[in-house]
């Protein structure tokens, strides 16, 4: 596991985009596991930089979300298809066929589930897997707890989780209870995984993930054992290391 330390989230921020930039660079058909969250908003802001200054081009790329709400309208702007459209699908040419999110209305749950691992593996994988992290260690929407084993699958989300996820939301009764994300496992099989960080209060979760025993509690520790996995922190979020 390797632990970059940028001055601050700008840095942070960019460092992550010339790394997923580099990654297109070099493979123009890419497949792209994003994350939502206010951590990548920086980095997203700097990859759409990067193509209208014609430095990278996503026209061959495909894009897998980690997660989205569960019972969730697309058209909602708190879910995390109007999240990706708004704050970079909109501004880059990613293919709108090539785009990936779980479907958060989706009827048969298991069925949702077993066609979006498909979809990943019929694609040949995942290139590149950017992650935040939550407070309590999660990375997708895999809560303490978790099984190392699952696949793309629906979530309970905790009690942190929905506290913490309600200041985008009118009330914390608004905050929808369950969500479909991808597992560990899915994660896991990602053949590079960025994880981004800032500020203090990801700073006990970081220290944990990188420092601390590997363990379901803190379902980021796992990213210890995988064989590319880069942390990208700011000093805050670095504050324990
Ligand atoms: C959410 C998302 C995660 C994200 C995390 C941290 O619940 N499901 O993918 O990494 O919380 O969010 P933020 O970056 O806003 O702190």
């Amino acid at each position: 596991m390797r632990v970059i330390i940028a001055d601050n989230y700008k840095e942070m921020s960019k460092k992550a985009a010339v790394m997923v930039s580099s990654q297109v660079i070099l493979k123009h058909d890419s497949v792209l596991g994003l994350a939502t969250g206010d951590t990548p908003l920086g980095m997203y802001k700097e990859l759409i930089k990067l193509y209208e200054d014609k430095e990278v081009d996503f026209s061959g790329v495909t894009t897998f979300n980690l997660d989205e709400y569960y019972k969730i309208q697309r058209e909602n702007p708190e879910s995390y298809y109007y999240y990706m459209n708004n704050n970079f699908f909109k501004y880059v040419n990613v293919k709108k066929e090539k785009i990936y999110i779980p479907n958060g209305t989706a009827k048969d749950i298991d069925e949702e589930c077993r066609n979006y691992e498909d979809e990943i593996k019929n694609k040949g994988g995942i290139d590149i897997q950017i992650l935040g992290i939550g407070a309590n260690g999660h990375i997708g929407f895999n809560e303490p707890d978790v099984n190392f084993e699952a696949e793309t699958h629906l979530v309970k989300l905790d009690k942190m989780t929905i506290e913490a996820n309600s200041r985008f939301f009118n009330s914390k009764d608004e905050v929808p209870t369950t969500a479909i994300s991808m597992g560990i496992k899915t994660i896991m099989q990602s053949k590079r995984v960025v994880l981004l960080a800032n500020g203090e209060v990801k700073a006990d979760a970081i220290y944990k993930t990188v420092k601390g025993k590997i363990c379901p509690e803190v379902p980021a520790s796992i990213l210890q054992l995988h064989s590319d996995a880069t942390i990208i922190v700011d000093k805050g979020a670095a504050k324990l290391l």
